[in-house]
């Protein structure tokens, strides 16, 4: 039996726009994914957009009730900027009453509600201005958060600004999977500076404020695993480090850029603009705590071309090194890793003050789940899942073991939900969700198991 540390947070993560539904009605205005889909329907996966989701807008009361019958005891969604602020500076009065009463419900049931305020989901009043690529976004995103703090500061305690801001950076600029899907590298660098800029400004807001709890920011992390110990795999696994996890760790716990990303980014011309103060505001606006999400580690080799002239790509940096003995995820094509969260434990303490933080997101998307059906219980059979969050609890421990303070850990996601532009396919939730017989949710087996897990705080190997 392994014991987790006491008052330890047990829960499930997801976000507005991937549970709620209603994305174009009760006052919201579109975001970039409802735009995206009115524009294209046949990027998303069976054609499945953003309309309707898990439809939590209509279903929190009863879902609230469900999440302590899987024991969790703290839930992290997000607030959607284009529902409480559909022209940016207007607030939505239903939008008012819908999250006043949703957070309520969650502390009726004892759910320690985590709220973030941007999960992927761009308004599109503000993408027509430039999105994050301007820094107008930046002011616009600390007024939102003030808004936020003032009218539900006294149902939160726990508030995140971002969650992998540097999946929008990436996915929009670079890689096609996000709305503006363009690839410019500079532009991707302004992305990520604009982006770090506002989490830093709704900070600063949040401390003038004297907002009552604490903020953070959610993060994907995984430590970058070179391919082997020659100098190029080295420097393309530190690069690797330096672009994806301290670009927005260090100014986030450590208040400020690390100095070689700069002189990197220098030598390339990808140098952002900047405005004055910047520094400072960055400097005296760190967090209270750090969410970490993990699926899978990054493994990186050199790349096979050397770099000629000013890099245009982070492939000009490192490229992906597919290792041969990894054990996968069949269901996700992703690979399976648990050590990686002990290195992660291990990184929190030793390079970032022994900052306090949680395991935001950890789990196991399945395509097709409903094949692991049993017909007699009528539960999911998700033992793979069950198997899959044990062999990273044990590792979690060990590193709160060694003195990592890590206070909770949250699974993707409490019920399936929609993924943007996977849309249905991969199945993450303690519920299983029917979409075509009213949102039914049925309890897969692993909440049983996470029920257990929570009630006794005490991991089973
Ligand atoms: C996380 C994101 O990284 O991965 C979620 O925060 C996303 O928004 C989840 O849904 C699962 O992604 P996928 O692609 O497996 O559906």
């Amino acid at each position: 039996m392994l014991k987790f540390p006491k008052g330890f947070l047990w829960g499930a993560a997801t976000s507005a726009p991937q549970s709620e539904g209603h994305a174009t009605s009760n006052g919201k205005t579109p975001t970039t994914w409802d735009k995206w889909y009115e524009l294209d329907p046949t990027k998303f996966t069976k054609n499945q957009g953003p309309e309707n989701t898990s439809n939590m807008y209509d279903m929190y009361r009863e879902d609230a009730k469900l999440m302590p019958q899987v024991g969790m005891n703290s839930f992290r969604t997000s607030i959607s900027w284009a529902r409480l602020l559909p022209d940016g500076q207007t607030v939505n009065p239903e939008a008012v009453a819908f999250y006043r009463s949703y957070f309520e419900e969650l502390h009726k049931n004892k759910v320690k509600p985590i709220i973030n305020l941007f999960h992927f989901d761009m308004p599109w009043w503000l993408m027509e201005k430039g999105g994050w690529e301007a820094r107008e976004s930046v002011e616009a995103f600390a007024f939102y958060a003030k808004t936020a703090f003032e009218l539900f500061g006294d149902l939160v305690e726990m508030w995140t600004t971002f969650n992998e801001p540097i999946v929008h950076v990436e996915c929009g600029y670079l890689y096609g999977y996000h709305y503006p899907a363009i690839h410019d590298f500079k532009k991707a660098i302004q992305v990520g500076y604009n982006t770090i800029m506002a989490h830093t400004m709704a900070v600063k807001n949040f401390r003038e404020m004297k907002a009552k709890g604490q903020i953070g920011i959610i993060l994907n992390v995984s430590p970058c695993y070179s391919r082997g110990e020659t100098e190029g795999d080295k420097l393309a696994a530190k690069q690797a480090d330096l672009l994806n996890t301290k670009s927005f760790l260090d100014p986030a716990v450590l208040g400020q850029f690390p100095q070689e990303l700069v002189d990197l980014l220098k030598e390339n011309e990808l140098l952002p603009t900047t405005q004055q103060g910047d520094k400072e505001a960055v400097s005296t606006n760190t967090v209270d705590f750090i969410g970490l999400n993990y699926y899978q580690p990054r493994r990186v080799q050199e790349p096979v071309q050397k770099l000629v002239g000013k890099a245009t790509d982070p492939s000009d940096f490192y490229a992906p090194y597919v290792w041969p003995d990894r054990k996968m995820n069949v269901y996700r094509g992703w690979e399976i890793y648990p050590e990686a969260l002990y290195d992660v434990a291990m990184m929190m303490k030793n390079d970032y003050d022994n900052m306090p933080w949680f395991v935001s997101e950890n789990g196991m998307g399945v395509a097709e789940e409903e094949r692991f059906l049993d017909d007699e219980t009528g539960m999911i059979q998700d033992d793979y899942r069950i198997e899959f969050m044990k062999e990273h609890l044990e590792q979690l421990h060990k590193g709160i073991e060694a003195g990592s303070q890590c206070f909770g850990y949250q699974t993707w996601t409490f019920v399936d939900c929609w993924s943007w532009l996977n849309g249905y396919t991969n199945r993450y939730g303690f519920y299983r969700v029917e979409l075509d017989n009213n949102y039914k949710r049925t309890m897969k087996k692993s909440g049983l198991w996470f029920k257990e897990l929570s009630e006794t705080n005490r991991l089973k190997i």
